[in-house]
């Protein structure tokens, strides 16, 4: 039987930890995202701009296409991929950067969740979509508006799913989880900043000369632990800091 893991952003940062960390395990994997790696890891790509709703819906149908409900013990969904959007104070972002930035963080997960849920509605093996979220969720940053809005969004959809799916024979499981500061192209777009479009760079500056960040392989391993140690349960938003 085959355990199976579709991922957004399995190309870079933390979500190419993710898929080698289950992939390690001996999960399938089927990533989504703009770019592919060349020289793989044993990856199923997809490329797909998930600003596009309809991309996403094309790209989930060719997914389900190739399993097997019958040869399948475990279905995970990760919504990883994120964007830190423009940062500055919301009047000096477009408003076509603010659409952006909420269709790829919380857009995107909304119909991946719904999509994965209705694809897998007579499935019988573990079911279960894990979100990357951010302290950033409850956690006000100036010039972040639609990274904290999206993210807090994401806690909710979250919160959501999991009680519409508890009482269903066989629901999908879902949970948030708060990573932590990670060592990615994110990460360095947060420190590059310039000071007047955002107050806290200092703080990401530090984080980083003082060695406070997580590597992904970190993040991802732990993220597998709580995985296969049974602590994501059902509507669970989780800080790794904290665990
Ligand atoms: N790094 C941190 O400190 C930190 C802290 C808290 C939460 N997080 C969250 O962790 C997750 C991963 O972030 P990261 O730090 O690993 O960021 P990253 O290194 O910038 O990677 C982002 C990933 O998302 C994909 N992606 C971005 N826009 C996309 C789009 N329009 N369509 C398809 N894929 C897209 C990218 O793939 P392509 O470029 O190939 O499309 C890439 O694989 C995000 O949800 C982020 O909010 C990160």
């Amino acid at each position: 039987m085959e355990k199976i893991l579709i991922i957004t952003g399995g190309s870079k940062g933390l979500g190419l930890g993710l898929a080698k960390q289950y992939h390690k395990n001996g999960y399938r994997i089927f990533s989504i995202s703009r770019s592919k790696i060349q020289k793989l890891y044993s990856v199923e790509q997809f490329q797909c701009d998930l600003s596009k709703t309809e991309l996403i819906e094309a790209t989930i149908e060719e997914i389900f296409l190739q399993l097997d409900q019958n040869n399948t013990a475990n279905l995970t969904l990760i919504n990883n991929a994120g964007d830190l959007g423009v940062v500055n104070t919301i009047e000096n972002i477009p408003p076509q950067k603010i659409s952006y930035t909420i269709q790829v963080n919380l857009i995107a997960p909304l119909v991946l969740s719904s999509l994965f849920i209705k694809h897998s509605k007579n499935w019988r093996c573990k079911k279960q979509i894990i979100s990357i979220s951010s302290g950033a969720a409850i956690n006000p940053y100036e010039s972040w508006a639609m990274y904290c809005a999206s993210k807090a969004g994401v806690d909710m959809m979250t919160k959501v799913i999991s009680k519409e799916q508890k009482d269903i024979p066989n629901g999908v499981s879902t949970v948030s989880i708060y990573p932590g500061i990670v060592d990615t192209d994110m990460q360095t777009s947060a420190r590059n900043t310039p000071k007047e479009n955002f107050k806290s760079v200092q703080r990401f500056i530090d984080f980083h000369e003082n060695g406070e960040l997580f590597t992904p392989e970190q993040v991802a391993s732990k993220i597998y632990n709580l995985d296969i140690s049974g602590e994501l349960k059902n509507g669970r938003i989780l800080d790794i800091r904290t665990i």
